[in-house]
């Protein structure tokens, strides 16, 4: 079977459809060009309006490849599956499979009995009790050299919070810790194939271990224990609650050599008013006390955040307190969005809707202010020095060299010159920074590779 995976929202879905890839590829089945396709897999995301929006767009747009061979099949996987289920076959007869994000597990099998029993059709739907693990697929690769060196490693499933505008817990279920040593021996199989940083993974992490699949370790040892595992550069986690972050997790950034200076820590707003009805369950002082404890442990660290403007009731006062704390708290980066009303949500039932053309203003300003934030924070690395872990050629080639680009500890993307024909992905490199541009550092190689 030749398949086309089309992968929509966050890092969960990203290492979803990398395990499902790899999986069907273990199968003896081919990953192909669209036009080439004859399974389409689209794994989707329900977080917003938009990415749900997409999905029946580009449902709509591969149904021309369908009607031209009525054998071709789609299945809809992830959080809008979740979401819509067995309508989806209903409105699309095409899409034959709906597989929510516990029912992933299945894909490659119930693939294989579609494409053998072209009247069946399969929802699956359920949610599951526990953390069941999947089987690992680790395909023989043509060139071991291009192997990733960077990975994500899912510690749990779901989400308990039901922070009011938000869909998640409603389409990823009840939060569902990994076992640890499933997590261990996951990240060591990945570090005998050569990768070099992994990123935990789950909804919110800082939880981990709390839920009824715990198995009595914290998101803190957990943290301790992949740390030490030989051969890894850098650790790294997302996503994080800030009502749940520990103490111990916060003292680690000062412990553990190789977690990366680094925090991904969701903000959503800077006013209590705003907080305390997003049912997020800490306030602005709770915040930047975190962020003091975060410096003190580890005083190179870098934060980012994630932002909502326009959520319901939210006022210029209020808005501004979040223009404050992004200030104050100077995040090098930021991903901000105009609040989207989610069904079943408890947002979505709050009247005070604040008008689109507020909110998308709110939004342009927030998004002038992280920019010239940015900028600064960037201009500020030029001249010094940081270690690159190359991850591939950069997207703009200029000049007669090639341009490499990867990431400082910081998660920040650097673009290197070097002569062709070297083999950089996965190599380390100590870099000297010549120039900030909007979103990235150029640097020049100042050592050799490692
Ligand atoms: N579990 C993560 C992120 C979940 S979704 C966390 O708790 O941080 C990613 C981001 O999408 C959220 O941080 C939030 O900023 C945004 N988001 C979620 N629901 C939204 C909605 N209804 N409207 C606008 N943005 C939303
Ligand atoms: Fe959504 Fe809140 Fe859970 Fe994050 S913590 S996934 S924002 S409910
Ligand atoms: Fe989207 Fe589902 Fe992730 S809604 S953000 S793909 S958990």
């Amino acid at each position: 079977m030749k398949f086309h995976i089309l992968t929509f929202g966050c890092q969960m879905n990203v290492n979803d459809s990398d395990w499902l890839a790899r999986a069907l590829t273990v199968q003896g089945h081919e990953a192909a060009a669209e036009d080439q396709a004859e399974v389409f897999i689209l794994n989707t995301c329900s977080v917003r309006d938009k990415p749900e929006q997409k999905v029946y767009s580009e449902l709509g747009r591969l149904r021309g490849y369908l009607d031209a061979n009525p054998a071709i099949f789609a299945a809809v996987a992830g959080c809008v599956a979740q979401q819509i289920g067995q309508k989806l076959c209903e409105k699309f007869p095409f899409v034959r499979l709906v597989l929510g994000p516990d029912g992933l597990r299945h894909a490659p099998a119930a693939l294989e009995e579609l494409a053998e029993h072209p009247d069946r059709r399969l929802v699956l739907t359920e949610f599951l009790d526990r953390f069941e693990e999947r089987e690992q697929a680790w395909p023989e690769l043509a060139e071991p050299e291009a192997a990733p060196r960077t990975a994500f490693v899912n510690i749990m499933q779901g989400c308990d919070n039901f922070c009011t505008y938000c869909i998640v817990p409603f389409v990823r279920g009840r939060q569902k810790s990994r076992p640890p040593k499933a997590i261990l021996s996951e990240c060591q199989a990945l570090l005998e194939r050569g990768v070099r940083e992994i990123t935990l993974l789950g909804q919110n992490v800082n939880s981990f271990g709390s839920d009824a699949s715990g198995m009595g370790v914290s998101f803190a040892q957990l943290l301790h224990q992949v740390a030490a595992l030989s051969e890894l550069d850098r650790l790294r986690f997302t996503t994080s609650h800030p009502k749940d972050i520990a103490p111990e997790v916060i003292r680690a950034f000062g412990e553990l050599e190789n977690l990366a200076p680094h925090l991904h820590l969701p903000l959503q707003s800077g006013s209590d008013r705003i907080l305390a009805r997003m049912g997020r369950k800490y306030d602005r002082a709770r915040y930047l006390a975190i962020v003091d404890g975060l410096r003190q442990a580890r005083p190179d660290i870098v934060l980012g955040t994630d932002l909502i403007v326009g959520f319901p009731g939210e006022t210029e006062e209020d808005f501004d307190q979040t223009l404050a704390m992004v200030e104050r708290v100077g995040f090098e980066s930021s991903y901000s969005f105009k609040y989207s009303d989610r069904p079943g949500t408890a947002a979505e039932r709050m009247p005070e809707k604040v008008d689109s053309q507020v909110a998308q203003g709110r939004l342009l300003r927030l998004q002038d202010l992280q920019n010239t934030i940015t900028r600064n924070s960037l201009k500020n690395c030029v001249g010094r020095e940081a270690v690159v872990l190359y991850e591939g050629l950069s997207r703009v080639q200029v000049g007669a060299g090639v341009f490499w680009q990867g990431r400082d500890p910081s998660f920040r993307i650097v673009n290197v010159e070097h002569p062709k024909g070297l083999k950089l992905a996965g190599k380390l490199q100590t870099v000297r920074v010549t120039q900030a541009k909007k979103h990235s550092l150029m640097g020049e190689g100042i050592g050799r590779p490692w």
